[in-house]
């Protein structure tokens, strides 16, 4: 399928010379909606927690992975938290970050915004500077060591008052964290947009970029409420806005982009499998959309297992995929300058192989 709208970077061919039998070369891609630690694989949390002397309440990685069956984002949510104990130290959220990083280049990753849940740290008596350090301090070298440029994003857990979120971005500010941009995760429904006003006008105010999980589970409502109420420039999730038309030509026109997981989305079972995504619907509309990971040791694959089973659902082609990595470095926070590398690197693939 190549029927969408959008975008300015027009991919050259319509097909790249496939060998039989060598992997394809995985698109230059920006990923931006990865939780930083929702890319602890089962592997690194038995090696973290025998590491800081923690018993984890599972017999062995089988005992664990069989709990990796999800109902909803609640019951994830659930394990997620739980399994955030084994990190302790700055070296734990470094290596954590290591591995991602690590994984993530060779998806094709070049550029990578990256959530963290501070609040699910220091709730747990784990000091702020603890874990903004240890997966800082990897993302300083990322561009030298892995190719990726990176962002740091605070998230904020909207299941939480606004005034634990206030108190938490304020000692991130005092302590001169160094975050790109605010975030909002967590438990979607009941907690709408709207009760993070505050939060939100004071990352404005701090010159942050702004983005916010919304229409995951929650309904288009939230969509409309995070873009006029907290006044963000890019919806995380954002597939239910296919249930509102006019809310869906209002984010063609403004080019909102929407970061989309089309396998988080099938684990957690917003939809009942991947044929039956809206991805194909929303680039057809002409949304600006993009495929990321989100949790991608919870979720069955990285953003190139994404890619690659959209490709064998949905048949997309090569334009296809190369609308969506172009849509996804328009639509990250990174430098104009840093953009157009990223771009010429896409437009000029066939050439440099
Ligand atoms: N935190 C980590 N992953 C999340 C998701 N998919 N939705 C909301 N909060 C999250
Ligand atoms: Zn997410």
């Amino acid at each position: 399928m190549d029927n969408f709208a959008g975008g300015s970077t027009v991919p050259e061919t319509e097909t790249d010379a496939a060998v039989p039998g060598v992997p394809a070369k995985p698109l230059p891609v920006a990923e931006l909606h990865l939780h930083i630690e929702g890319t602890l694989q089962p592997e690194l949390i038995f090696a973290l927690a025998e590491r800081n002397g923690i018993t984890l309440p599972y017999s062995g990685l089988e005992e664990l992975r069989e709990k990796y069956e999800f109902t909803d984002l609640q019951s994830f949510l659930d394990l997620y938290y739980a399994n955030m104990a084994v990190l302790r130290t700055e070296q734990d959220f470094a290596d954590m970050t290591r591995a991602y990083l690590e994984r993530a280049a060779a998806a094709g990753v070049r550029h990578a915004e990256i959530m963290m849940d501070p609040q699910a740290h220091v709730s747990r008596g784990i000091p702020l500077e603890v874990c903004v350090n240890g997966v800082a301090s990897v993302l300083a070298t990322s561009q030298e060591k892995f190719g990726i440029s990176t962002m740091l994003i605070a998230a904020f857990l909207r299941d939480l008052p606004e005034e634990s979120a206030l108190e938490v971005f304020g000692q991130l500010l005092a302590m001169n964290a160094p975050i790109g941009a605010i975030g909002l995760d967590s438990a979607e429904v009941g907690n709408p947009p709207s009760k993070f006003e505050r939060l939100y006008d004071q990352a404005r105010e701090a010159g942050l970029r702004l983005t916010a999980h919304a229409g995951e589970e929650g309904p288009a409502s939230y969509i409309t409420e995070a873009l006029d109420v907290l006044g963000v420039e890019r919806i995380d999730h954002g597939i239910r806005c296919m249930d509102d038309p006019d809310l869906v030509e209002r984010l063609v026109n403004a080019r909102i982009p929407l970061t989309v997981c089309p396998l988080s989305n099938v684990r957690l079972r917003a939809v009942d499998t991947l044929a039956d995504h809206p991805l194909p619907a929303m680039l057809a509309a002409g949304l600006n959309v993009s495929v990321n990971s989100d949790d991608p040791a919870y979720f069955g694959g990285y953003v190139d297992d994404n890619f690659a089973q959209l490709t064998t659902v949905f048949d997309l082609s090569d334009f296809d995929r190369a609308r969506l990595a172009a849509n996804s470095i328009h639509s990250s926070f990174a430098t104009e300058e840093r953009k157009a590398e990223l771009l010429a690197e896409l437009n000029g693939r066939e050439l440099a192989s």
